[in-house]
């Protein structure tokens, strides 16, 4: 092998600079660790008159992809332009040139990730992508090699800084959800168009690549159950607050007895569960494992240089494997089958907020729809709305099957007494009270 290997990339954006900063800062370090040093050749942009915020006098910029695609003298290929059909195009070029890829596309590899590794094991390409979960953390790493031994039980995501900002916010700053999202907007932490982030789709992606390494088993991107926060109302984070809780946008996976439970929803986690403490937009995994046990990933999910990282260790992977001559041999084929578990299986505590008539005998009435499905209460808050002649009722439900609360929350909206059921999310561990 040469004393060099050359790099190039498709896309030179926030996270493209961020590669090209890294690779130039520690060269001396990249040397050290692979014995050869690490040269980013050509990058494949959208427009060439743009102004660049990193040094580009020894690297080629082109706007033709053949030029990095089939340029023999590069082995790995970093594909960080983002979109999907032209990326999945390029990277299965990439591969058929034997180039290996680095990628950081959540969106890709959510939907095409298998298809995409296929062709590497074909090609005996090596296929990475760190950066496409949780930016700078390494929780790819960590649940493939680092609990490699351990059998992973369940998994809970805060894999969108985005929705994380905002949701802490409107608990630290009692703003409203409009509000929080308005200023995430003027920070540059959300987009424009917000939907991605703020529906769910964004960490649902997360949960399924996640979801896949985890439990070997073929997660697809529509087995991820999804509700997003947009709209979530002040109201519940204070009432989640009151009774020891805090809302989190939570990507949840579990798999038991080749069953398989993915989903993201916003959650009241009690304030005593480590992923409680995640605050604006940081991201965090906390992975159970059956022999470790708890386990928790911390740090930043976004921004340039923490998401290279995770992409440069990519690289330094993919060299490493060149220099010994096994590249192309990972074994994350999927081990198990899958079945989506039915709502009968599915366990939760569940929060329910609802207007009833203020008068005699209504929680009784409440509560004995529910104890009729075998679901008793944990916690009781009620406070009459004198003026409207109507009373704000919140309680909390200890474990339950999904099937028995979807039951007792459709009945629920049939009673006289119930004016409006304003909403019900799930519940996460114990509060301490
Ligand atoms: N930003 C983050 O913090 C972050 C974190 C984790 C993962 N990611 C993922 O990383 C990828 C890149 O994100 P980013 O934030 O760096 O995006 P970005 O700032 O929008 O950069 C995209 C780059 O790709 C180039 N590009 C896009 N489409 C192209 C095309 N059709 N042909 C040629 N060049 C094209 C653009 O060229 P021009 O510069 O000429 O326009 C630009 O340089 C995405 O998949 C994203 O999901 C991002």
């Amino acid at each position: 092998m040469e004393n060099k290997v050359s790099v190039g990339l498709l896309g030179l954006g926030v996270v493209g600079s961020g590669v090209i900063k890294l690779i130039e800062n520690h060269q001396e370090k990249l040397a050290h660790q692979l014995g050869c040093s690490v040269q980013v050749k050509s990058v494949l942009v959208r427009d060439l008159e743009k102004n660049r915020d990193v040094n580009t006098n020894e690297i080629v910029l082109t706007t033709n992809p053949d030029d990095v695609l089939n340029d023999p003298e590069i082995d790995i290929v970093v594909e960080v332009m983002g979109g999907i059909d032209e990326a999945k195009q390029h990277i299965l070029k990439a591969f058929s040139a034997k180039k290996h890829v680095v990628s950081a596309n959540k969106d890709l590899v959510a939907l095409h990730g298998p298809e995409l590794q296929d062709a590497a094991n074909r090609n005996k390409c090596d296929f990475y992508y760190e950066a496409s979960v949780a930016g700078g953390i390494p929780i790819l790493r960590g649940i493939v090699d680092g609990l490699s031994s351990d059998h992973i039980q369940k998994l809970m995501g805060i894999v969108n800084g985005t929705t994380n900002y905002i949701l802490t916010q409107m608990d630290s700053e009692g703003v409203s959800y409009e509000d929080a999202l308005k200023e995430a907007q003027e920070l540059g932490f959300a987009e424009s168009d917000p939907s991605s982030d703020v529906d769910g789709l964004d960490a649902a992606r997360k949960m399924a690549i996640l979801g896949r390494l985890a439990f070997s088993t073929a997660v697809d991107l529509e087995d991820v159950e999804v509700t997003g926060i947009r709209g979530i109302e002040l109201e519940d984070l204070q009432y989640g607050d009151k009774l020891g809780y805090t809302m989190k946008l939570i990507g949840y996976a579990n798999f038991d007895n080749h069953e398989l439970e993915v989903n993201v929803q916003p959650t009241l986690l009690s304030k005593s569960h480590p992923l409680a403490s995640v605050k604006n937009e940081f991201n965090a995994v906390y992975v159970y494992g059956e022999a470790v046990g708890e386990t928790m990933f911390y740090g930043p999910g976004a921004g340039s240089l923490p998401t290279a990282t995770a992409i440069v260790s990519d690289v330094i992977s993919a060299i490493k494997n060149l220099r010994l001559g096994v590249t192309g041999n990972q074994f994350i084929e999927p081990h198990f089958k899958k079945e989506l578990k039915t709502p009968d299986k599915r366990r939760g505590q569940y929060y329910v907020r609802l207007y009833a008539k203020d008068e005699a005998g209504v929680f009784s009435t409440i509560s004995t729809l529910f104890h009729e499905r075998e679901i008793s209460f944990k916690r009781i808050l009620q406070t009459p709305d004198k003026k409207h002649e109507l009373a704000e009722i919140i309680f909390i439900t200890h474990e339950t099957s999904l099937e028995n609360f979807r039951n007792a929350l459709e009945k629920l909206k049939d009673l006289d007494v119930v004016l409006e059921v304003k909403s019900y999310y799930k519940v996460e561990g114990d509060a301490v009270t």
